[in-house]
C-alpha cells in the first residue's frame, strides 16, 4: 500500500521543502520506494537534491496542463531509492491558465496523474507552494495525508486556522479520505523562550497530532541546525551531507515514527 504525503502551510520559509526533502531521503535511505513531486514554482526541492531546474525540458507544469504524463518527467537521484518529480519557474503560469481555460476537473488533475505510478512506490510526497491556490488544493486533494509543518518562532500559528479550514474544506467537498498526518515543528532552539511557548501551545492544541519517536515516545521535533541550511546549497539531502548532525537524527526520527504508524 503506498501512501501520498503532501507537505503544507501557505507561509513561506517554515520547513515545508527542507521537510519533503530529508523525509523523502530518510524514508528511501531506510529502503522504501520513494517519489517526491516537486509542485512549487520555486523549484526548491529540485534544486536542493543536485538538479538545475532549467536542464529539465519537461517538468510537472506538463504534467498538470496534460501535456506529459507523471513517469516521462521522473528523474533518479543520487539516492537509489529516491525519484524526483521536477518543478520550474515556468508552473506560476499554471494557475491562470486553469481559469483561462476553465479547464474542468482542475483540482484532480495531480491526483489522476499519481494514481498512474501510485503503486510503484511506498511513499509519494509532495513539496507544495506557499499559498493556498489552484496548485495547493490539487496537492491536497491528490493525498492520503498531510504533514503541516509549524516554524517555532513569531506568528507560528498565524494563518494556521485558515490553513486547517482550507483542509476541511477538501475533506468535504473532494478527498473525503484526506487525514492530517501531523503538525512538525521546525527550526525549534531550545534557548529561545518563544520556540518552547510555540511547541507549548502545540502541545496543548494537537497533542495526538504531533510525531513522537519510536523508543522512547518522546515528540519529534526539528532543531534549527546550520547544516539543514547549508546542504541544499550542496545539492544534498541532510543524510549525504552531514548524517550525523542533530537535523539529520530528526529527519530519521520522523521517518521512523511514519513508518511506524
Ligand atoms: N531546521 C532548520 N534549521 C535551520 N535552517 C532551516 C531549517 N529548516 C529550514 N531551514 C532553512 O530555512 C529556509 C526556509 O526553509 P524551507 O524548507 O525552504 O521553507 P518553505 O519550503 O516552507 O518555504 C531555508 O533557507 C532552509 O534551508
Ligand atoms: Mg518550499
Amino acid at each position: 500500500m503506498s501512501e501520498v504525503i503532501t507537505i503544507a502551510n501557505q507561509k513561506g520559509g517554515v520547513g515545508k521543502t527542507t521537510t519533503a526533502v530529508n523525509l523523502s531521503a530518510s524514508l528511501a535511505v531506510d529502503g522504501k520506494k520513494v517519489l517526491l513531486i516537486d509542485i512549487d514554482p520555486q523549484s526548491n526541492a529540485t534544486t536542493g537534491l543536485g538538479f538545475n531546474r532549467n536542464n529539465y525540458e519537461f517538468n510537472i507544469y506538463h504534467v498538470l496542463i496534460g501535456r506529459k504524463k507523471l513517469s516521462q518527467i521522473i528523474l533518479k537521484t543520487e539516492i537509489d531509492n529516491l525519484s524526483l518529480a521536477p518543478s520550474n519557474i515556468g508552473l506560476v503560469g499554471v494557475e491562470k491558465e486553469f481559469y483561462d481555460n476553465d479547464t474542468r476537473g482542475r483540482e484532480l488533475i495531480l491526483k489522476h496523474a499519481i494514481d498512474e505510478i501510485k503503486e510503484n512506490y511506498d511513499f509519494i510526497l509532495v513539496d507544495s507552494p506557499p499559498a493556498l491556490g489552484s496548485i495547493t488544493i490539487n496537492a491536497l486533494s491528490a493525498a492520503d495525508s498531510v504533514i503541516i509543518p509549524i516554524q517555532c518562532e513569531f506568528y507560528a500559528l498565524e494563518g494556521l486556522a485558515q490553513l486547517l479550514n482550507t483542509v476541511k474544506l477538501v475533506k468535504k467537498t473532494i478527498n473525503p479520505s484526506l487525514e492530517i498526518r501531523g503538525f512538525l515543528p521546525t527550526m525549534f532552539s531550545t534557548q529561545n523562550n518563544l520556540s518552547r511557548q510555540v511547541f507549548a501551545d502545540l502541545q496543548q492544541h494537537f497533542k495526538n497530532k504531533l510525531f513522537v519517536t519510536k523508543n522512547d515516545k518522546a515528540f519529534v521535533v526539528i532543531p534549527r541546525n546550520v547544516k539543514l541550511a547549508e546542504s541544499p546549497s550542496f545539492g544534498k539531502p541532510i543524510i549525504l551531507y552531514d548524517d550525523k548532525s542533530p537535523g539529520s537524527i530528526a529527519y530519521k526520527d520522523l521517518a521512523k515514527s511514519i513508518l511506524a504508524s
